[in-house]
């Protein structure tokens, strides 16, 4: 009956065990792995535009086979995590219609334009950082197939976020010009980057759930918090300032305070009124139908070789 199969289930994430594609569970636990992982996707797969846009201008070869590599990683990133969906029984047709009509969201932080070279080391250090703060976490979850996806890639954003943060410290410490396009950048993409954690605990529709459910391991604000942490030390050691007049060491706590977020921009961006909202999903769309062809030669070699049809 069910209820054994419930109670073997809780057992399971009680005893820290991992969840399989062919296991019981719960029709809400699939469905919110479902609409997490798939949006996790869209994130990595739209997190692609506003780094494209500057391999073509980058400043020495170098940087633009980093900045190929690192593109070409988002893109493994979501493949990844599509096919991770796919094992709970989604379509990937389905999740991308989803995005594409925008019935499912993709990471807010997205939504911001990459104006000068340095918002690329920005990008780095400051979104790469926070992603990785929040997917460390997610290779504990109890779903092994989403677990096993984040532990590598883990690894590969590691190496995106120190490319970002040696980026900045090549232009912080170079002329004054380099130095304040590197000021600026962090100015744009510090507090989008804390919001990247989601709503504050007492705002977060999912998080009690999730938490039950050892999908996820830390509260938005923990980790938030945790980000904060780490970020102060490395932007004294790039010469750079954090835009928070707020932000200072509090030892009772063994944290830093910072000032308030503006979660109003936040509602905004989410609800399709960030900077650049309109372009990301204008630019997936076009990409999607100029695919198109490739995936039906795909789908028809797959299919002939399927049937032994010679090649
Ligand atoms: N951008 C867009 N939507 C967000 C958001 C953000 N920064 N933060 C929260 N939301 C949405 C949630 O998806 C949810 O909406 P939904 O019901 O339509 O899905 C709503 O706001 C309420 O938020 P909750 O905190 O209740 O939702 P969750 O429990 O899902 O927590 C989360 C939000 C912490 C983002 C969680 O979904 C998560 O950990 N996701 C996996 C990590 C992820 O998606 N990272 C993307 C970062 S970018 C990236 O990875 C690319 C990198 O390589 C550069």
């Amino acid at each position: 009956a069910a209820s054994t199969y419930q109670a073997r289930f809780d057992a399971a994430v009680a005893a820290d065990e991992r969840i399989e594609p062919r296991d019981w569970m719960p029709d809400d636990y699939r469905a919110t792995l479902i609409r997490q992982m798939a949006q996790h996707a869209h994130s990595e797969i739209i997190g692609m535009q506003p780094e494209a846009n500057w391999i073509t201008r980058a400043p020495s070869l170098r940087r633009k086979a980093i900045l190929m590599a690192k593109v070409q990683d988002e893109a493994g990133h979501g493949l990844y995590l599509y096919s991770a969906t796919e094992t709970l029984g989604a379509s990937r047709d389905e999740l991308l219609d989803k995005l594409h009509s925008g019935r499912q969201k993709y990471s807010s932080i997205f939504n911001y334009p990459t104006l000068t070279w340095a918002d690329v080391g920005a990008i780095g250090w400051l979104v790469d950082g926070a992603a990785i703060t929040n997917q460390v976490p997610l290779c504990r979850c109890s779903y092994g197939p989403y677990a096993r996806a984040m532990v590598r890639v883990c690894k590969e954003e590691s190496f995106h976020q120190r490319q970002g943060y040696e980026l900045l410290l090549a232009l912080s410490q170079g002329t004054q010009a380099q130095h304040e396009m590197a000021q600026d950048a962090v100015n744009r993409w510090w507090w989008p980057s804390l919001m990247m954690f989601g709503p504050p605990d007492d705002a977060s529709a999912h998080s009690a759930q999730s938490m039950a459910w050892k999908i996820k391991r830390h509260s938005n604000d923990e980790l938030r918090q945790r980000f904060v942490d780490i970020c102060v030390p490395q932007a004294e050691a790039l010469g750079l300032t954090l835009p928070d007049p707020d932000l200072r060491w509090n030892e009772e706590r063994g944290h830093h305070d910072f000032g308030a977020i503006d979660w109003e921009e936040f509602r905004q961006v989410l609800k399709g009124n960030g900077p650049c909202n309109e372009q990301r999903i204008t630019q997936r769309r076009r990409a999607h139908e100029e695919g198109a062809w490739v995936r039906e030669a795909a789908a028809a070699y797959a299919a002939k070789s399927a049937s032994g049809g010679s090649g």
